[in-house]
């Protein structure tokens, strides 16, 4: 028969062998793709150009696509509100979203260097 403290901490090394790939799944998930320092300068001329057409940078009203004022101070995303992360915003210009209303949103993967998304981030981080 054996000691209850011993399957006590069998049962942690167990729980602990099951968790921890979790914790690094979601760890990843969450890493942002290391991008350059970016300029926000730099950034303000690529979202006159691509973004500007849909989003407003200095309201939050909804243009086409959400206002973007205020993007990354705010907790949550406006439409979809997952986290306002880096990543999920990356994500967002990367993909687009083809089933957004009124009209889809376009994917930039093919469009936009390294240094553009850094540019970009850096601007969108001070609306
Ligand atoms: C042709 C119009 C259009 C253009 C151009 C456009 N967007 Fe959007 N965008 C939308 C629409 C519509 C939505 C809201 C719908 C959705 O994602 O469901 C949206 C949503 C977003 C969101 C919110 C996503 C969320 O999860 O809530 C962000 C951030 C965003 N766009 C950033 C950008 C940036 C940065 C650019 C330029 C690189 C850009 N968009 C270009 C139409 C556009």
């Amino acid at each position: 028969m054996k000691k209850r403290s011993e399957r006590f901490w069998q049962g942690v090394v167990i729980a602990a062998a099951v968790l921890s790939p979790l914790f690094l799944v979601a760890a990843a998930q969450n890493k942002a793709p290391s991008l350059p320092q970016g300029n926000a300068k730099a950034g303000k001329a690529i979202f006159d150009q691509n973004c500007s057409l849909c989003h407003f940078p200095n309201q939050t009203t909804t243009k086409i696509g959400p206002g973007l004022k205020g993007l990354f101070k705010n907790k949550t995303l406006p439409v979809s509100h997952k986290p306002t992360t880096v990543a999920n915003v990356l994500h967002q210009v990367l993909n687009g979203n083809p089933s957004a209303k009124p009209m889809p949103m376009p994917a930039f993967k093919s469009k936009f260097s390294k240094k553009d998304l850094a540019n970009l981030i850096a601007y969108l981080k001070t609306l």
